[in-house]
């Protein structure tokens, strides 16, 4: 049991053009129709009802926190093993800009390339008595020889996420995203849940008359990057839905705060008013490209 797709979920939580919904009988929730969040009741009687040996916590694109403490009641209560995907927040994890699940589920999962800021992999965590059932199922069960260039390269992801400055990260990537939010809205943005806990957006393009594709591909043109996606509800196909998710972990590594996020707040706006305009669109990446220099990627971050 896993987050539906289209409310915020991963593939790999069960949907069913994936392995997960294929191989497995997938039973997948959905978020609250009228809050946007999570509603922890729904997904207790949705397990009451169905039994499921797993249910999965985490998602791909929800903006809120998650109570993985309650997850784990839930799975409890059904004899489900409680398995948490953290990739998308695991930054903040690390960083302590939310909650952790460790306490709280039997295996945790994540990559390592998202907010942690790490090489593109993953990683397995698992309580102890899950061990032998986990390695085996990596090797042999799924994976060859280990990729030591990428395990060196995490090695030092894991080293800064130690460091006092990457707890400062985690936290300023959650203000970023919240002063983001609320410039956005004061532009009539349509936000779902109506803001943010984390470290992205999920815009909900349908009382704007546009849609995910074209937005994303202007903002793209004016240097400005995030991805077209579907949100709850949406009746739009997957290819052309009708939302956009924005994270700020990127412009926060470069040292990006609460000033610059009203600039790009602004951008958003100017360019979705401006569509076809490749005018106003090239001054506007101009006015990016220029704010970047001012925050140069570095070497180290810590
Ligand atoms: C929740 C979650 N799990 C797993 C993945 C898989 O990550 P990747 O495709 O980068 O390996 C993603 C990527 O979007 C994700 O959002």
């Amino acid at each position: 049991m896993g987050l539906s797709l289209p409310h915020g979920g991963h593939l790999t939580h069960g949907w069913k053009v994936s392995y997960t919904g294929k191989f497995f009988n997938s039973v997948q929730y959905e978020l609250d129709p009228a809050t946007g969040r999570l509603d922890y009741n729904k997904i207790a009687d949705l397990a009451k009802q169905h039994k499921p040996k797993i249910i999965i916590s985490g998602s791909s694109a929800y903006p809120r926190a998650i109570d993985f403490k309650a997850f784990d009641e839930i799975a409890k209560s059904v004899g489900a093993f409680h398995v948490s995907d953290i990739a998308h927040i695991a930054g903040l994890v690390a960083g302590g800009a939310h909650q952790s699940p460790i306490p709280f589920a039997d295996v945790v999962t994540t990559t390592t390339h998202k907010s942690l800021r790490g090489p593109r992999g993953g990683m397995i965590l698992f309580k102890e008595q899950h061990a032998a059932a986990v390695n085996k199922a990596v090797f042999p069960g799924l994976q060859g020889g280990p990729h030591i260039h990428t395990i060196s390269a995490l090695a030092v992801c894991l080293g800064e996420a130690l460091t006092p400055a990457f707890k400062a990260y985690a936290a300023q990537i959650v203000t970023n995203a919240r002063k983001l939010a609320e410039k956005l809205m004061e532009y009539g943005f349509n936000l779902v849940s109506g803001g943010t806990d984390n470290h992205l957006i999920l815009i909900d393009l349908r009382n704007k008359n546009l849609s995910g594709k074209p937005l994303a591909k202007a903002l793209d043109r004016a240097h400005l990057e995030c991805n077209y996606n579907s949100v709850p509800g949406d009746t739009a196909p997957p290819f052309n839905p009708s939302g956009l998710r924005l994270g700020t972990p990127a412009t926060t590594t470069r040292g990006m705060k609460e000033p610059q996020m009203e600039l790009i707040a602004g951008w958003i706006k100017t360019v979705a008013e401006n569509i076809d305009n490749e005018t106003v669109i090239k001054k506007v990446a101009g006015e990016v490209d220029a704010l970047c220099k001012q925050f140069p990627v570095k070497e180290s971050f810590v």
